[in-house]
């Protein structure tokens, strides 16, 4: 297992962490597949998986009731638990009960990694950020992540923190999604910051033609599978995760064969060129 540094913390995490989103419903709950999901994620967590991330928001609190389930037959401190915050919870007063209620579906006495889900505008930041930092001195929270925030929200929040870090931004990043490389990505390896890099792939449509041949052909060079050199290119930079989401034992295996092993530099630059310039060809066509 390929670890990380969580920001500037002690704190080592899997390179791979297991995106929840769907499981247990989107906006409302659904119930028809919660045997899989708890199964799912106790399995993550046996094949060293243990950074499970879920929201407040993900089926409407149900997502976290099943991560609850399946997280009570371990350790408390075996298991890194990320969740987050909706962004319409951030005035000071509500993240305490938020939090509270995050607590309860989840089982536990603490979150590791509590992340503002999105940025508000109509919420001032300093509000949250203090209460944040007082989750954290009452033992409720570990760490304080953000996610879909800009440099100009990161500095903002930083400056409202006092005696905290931020120690992580959650943000889309993937060879086709490269926005982040122009600012976030730098400002974050400059302070510290880590990159959790949600849909690494493509929500599945990067494993889909046109770009599935470009990656087999990735693949033979290192015997690897498309899958697994997409995690494997997301997750080259030191301070950054990958997020995958899956329901399936054999895709999670899959995934877990994307670390522990390096392309040739050359061929980290070449991949999104080449899957960028078969999707243009893709749609020239259509
Ligand atoms: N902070 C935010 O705003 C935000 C936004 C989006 C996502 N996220 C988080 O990031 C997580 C990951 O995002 P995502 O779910 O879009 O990511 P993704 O990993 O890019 O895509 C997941 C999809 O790929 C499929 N898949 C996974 N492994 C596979 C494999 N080896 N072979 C073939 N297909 C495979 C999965 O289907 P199967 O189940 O069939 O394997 C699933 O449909 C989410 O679950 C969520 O926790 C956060």
């Amino acid at each position: 297992m390929e670890l990380r540094r969580l920001g500037r913390t002690d704190v080592l995490i899997p390179a791979l962490g297991l995106g929840t989103w769907e499981m247990g419903g989107r906006d409302y709950p659904d119930f028809s597949r919660d045997v899989e999901v708890v199964e799912i994620v106790r399995y993550a967590i046996r094949r060293g998986v243990k950074l499970i991330d879920t929201a407040e928001m993900y089926g409407a609190g149900h997502c976290e009731e099943l991560v609850g389930e399946a997280v009570k037959e371990f350790p408390r401190e075996e298991v890194f638990i990320a969740t987050k915050i909706w962004p319409y919870n951030l005035k000071f007063k509500d993240v305490f009960e938020s939090l509270s209620r995050s607590l309860d579906r989840l089982g536990v006495d603490y979150i590791d990694l509590y992340q503002i889900h999105f940025p508000n505008p109509f919420i001032p930041l300093r509000e949250t950020m203090k209460a944040m930092e007082k989750l954290v001195d009452e033992g409720k929270i570990r760490f304080i992540g953000v996610s879909n925030f800009s440099v100009k929200e990161l500095e903002e929040a930083m400056n409202h923190l006092s005696r905290y870090d931020i120690v992580s931004n959650q943000v889309l990043y993937n060879p086709l999604d490269r926005l982040i490389e122009h600012e976030i990505l730098p400002f974050c390896a400059r302070n510290g910051i880590t990159i959790i890099a949600y849909r690494p792939l493509g929500k599945g449509s990067l494993l889909k033609d046109p770009y599935r041949r470009i990656l087999e052909g990735f693949g033979r060079k290192y015997g690897k599978t498309p899958a697994q050199i997409l995690i494997n290119w997301v997750i080259r930079h030191e301070n950054i995760i990958a997020l995958s989401k899956t329901m399936s034992k054999e895709h999670l295996d899959e995934l877990l064969g994307g670390m522990g092993w390096r392309m040739e530099p050359e061929d980290y630059e070449r991949l999104p060129e080449l899957l960028s310039e078969a999707g243009g060809e893709q749609e020239k066509k259509s």
